[in-house]
């Protein structure tokens, strides 16, 4: 027993003075004094962003945070991420794997979550020239807008039912309809929801996975950030592996799905799952690489699109002045006959800076995702040693008063009188990052962002529910590495449509 004690206490000890070795050494961003073995731990808010936009407040642009023994920094200007995503991008390429996210990417053998290295290099060309070309793009943007008219149908069907009228409707539940179905038919080739909502025993199986995996990613406890702690949570290596095997279960059989149906003279179809397959020897990825891959586009690209949605609707409904504006432009371009195509984005610049000012204000991602140095550098003059965990804040650099005017006014023109890229070329706009991780699905998630707004402007009023102001829209975010609305919007849609543009073609796929 008193082994058991004396062993873990001798590592900590020696990683103690290791990690003082270390802030002795070298010349540290400065930050919130750490506690012995937990680092800040404790002292960060759940709602890490804007906890660490406020320690900039205190201690600078460019902070320390410890997790436990492991140094994170947070860089919350655009010149320090232009340092982070541009000058040191090669040292700074490298990812943090929490313990389940080295679970499911099979330590990095996915894009997300591999680290920097001839693996990675090889498989995110594979993305750049196969799967996320403006070919494939187009060739997919009938999915796309089937399912957003899908989601316009099912608005009016709610708004027509007697006993829900004049009600408001959870918005959410719509968009994350619009978002399951676009991710699932653009890499599985499969709807797995029928015509009258009703989703089949695979997409069952398949919410599933995603509702465990958001779970058992979120009870991850202390012993992620101290090592050695990890011995006293077993059960948690379990829920890993199952969890793993479960989601490598259905992708296998999907895929075979696939293999036997292109051998019956199907032909390659477009979706992600028949690409992978048809350019498996070809890039020579293993079938792992490829269930990584066919993942990764799910978990990075269900949700993101359909937080940003929310957000904007919510920011439209404390803004009636800017809905009005966005529904003017789209009544003089597309009229009162007929409904919105993607190809008409570029006739409909307020709207583009509609998304564009969702995204500045909301981004999805509030820190990117985590890099890590492959190297030492100097960011901002301080030191940031090999293995720190470096976080640029986009939130804050998108909120910065010293290079946004009015930066918490929401207020598109912002884009009209600058035009603002947001794709990772100008680094006060970094809601896909930057550099050579910046996100591969921009371009898919700005169609979708901006499609879905477009469609629920052009077809809909939308008010705040009865008794509440405009104003009264809670604005405040739920803790995640992915930023919710805390309190799911609801609201009125009125039609403002002829009703026969409500009507959809029906899809089972
Ligand atoms: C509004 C929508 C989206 C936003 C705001 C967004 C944002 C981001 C951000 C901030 C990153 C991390 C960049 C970094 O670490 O430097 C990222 C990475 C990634 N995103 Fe997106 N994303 C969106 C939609 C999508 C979609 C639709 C897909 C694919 C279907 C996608 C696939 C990916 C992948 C695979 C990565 C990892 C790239 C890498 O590590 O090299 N994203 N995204």
């Amino acid at each position: 027993m008193a082994l058991l004690l004396i062993i873990p206490i001798a590592i900590a000890l020696l990683l103690l003075s290791y990690k003082l070795y270390q802030r002795l050494r070298f010349k540290l961003p400065p930050g919130p004094r750490p506690w012995p073995v937990v680092g800040n731990l404790y002292d960060i808010r759940p709602v890490r962003f804007r906890c660490f936009a406020e320690w900039a407040q205190s201690y600078g642009p460019i902070i320390s945070v410890w997790f436990g023994a492991t140094l994170n920094v947070v860089v919350s200007t655009a010149e320090l991420a232009k340092e982070v995503l541009k000058e040191n991008d090669q040292h700074l390429a490298d990812r943090h794997r929490s313990r389940s996210a080295a679970r499911v990417s099979r330590d990095g053998k996915d894009l997300i979550w591999a680290d920097y290295g001839p693996h990675y290099v090889k498989v995110r060309k594979l993305c750049t020239l196969e799967l996320f070309t403006p070919k494939r793009l187009e060739a997919m943007r009938h999915i796309r807008e089937e399912e957003v008219r899908a989601m316009v149908e099912s608005i009016f069907k709610d708004c027509a039912n007697p006993e829900k009228y004049g009600k408001s409707l959870r918005v959410r539940n719509f968009l994350e309809a619009v978002a399951f179905n676009n991710i699932t038919r653009l890499v599985f080739g499969k709807r797995f929801m029928n015509s009258e909502g009703v989703v089949n025993k695979q997409g069952k199986e398949f919410k599933g996975i995603v509702s465990n995996g958001i779970k058992i990613g979120a009870s991850l406890n202390m012993a992620e950030h101290i090592p050695w702690l990890r011995w006293m949570f077993p059960l948690e290596e379990e829920a890993f592996i199952k969890h793993g095997d479960r989601r490598d279960r259905l992708t296998k059989i999907i895929m075979e799905e696939h293999t036997q149906a292109r051998k019956q003279g199907g032909g390659t179809k477009q979706h992600f799952v028949d690409a992978l397959l048809t350019l498996q020897d070809k890039y020579d990825i293993s079938d792992d690489t490829i269930i990584g891959l066919l993942w990764d586009m799910i978990t990075a690209g269900m949700d993101t699109t359909a937080i940003s949605v929310e957000w904007g609707m919510a920011e439209l409904i404390r803004n009636p002045r800017v809905q009005q504006k966005a529904q003017e432009e789209l009544d003089r371009v597309i009229g009162l006959e007929r409904v919105l195509n993607e190809t008409d984005f570029s006739n409909l610049p307020y709207l583009q800076c509609v998304a564009k000012e969702a995204l500045r204000l909301h981004p999805p991602t509030p820190l990117m995702l985590p890099h890590r140095a492959t190297a030492d550098v100097k960011i901002g003059g301080y030191d940031i040693p090999k293995g720190s965990i470096v976080h640029v804040n986009v939130w804050a650099v998108a909120r910065d008063p010293a290079v946004w005017k009015d930066p918490n006014e929401f207020r598109p023109e912002r884009f009209l009188e600058e035009d603002v890229d947001m794709k990772g070329h100008d680094y006060r706009l970094l809601p896909f990052g930057a550099g050579r991780r910046v996100c591969p699905g921009a371009q898919l998630g700005i169609n979708l962002v901006t499609s879905m707004l477009g469609h629920l402007l052009h077809h809909f009023r939308w008010s705040p529910p009865e008794g509440m102001k405009p104003e009264d829209t809670d604005l405040a975010e739920s803790p995640g590495m992915v930023t919710y609305m805390r309190t799911p919007l609801q609201a009125i849609a009125t039609p403002r449509l002829p009703s026969h543009l409500y009507k959809r073609e029906v899809v089972d796929e």
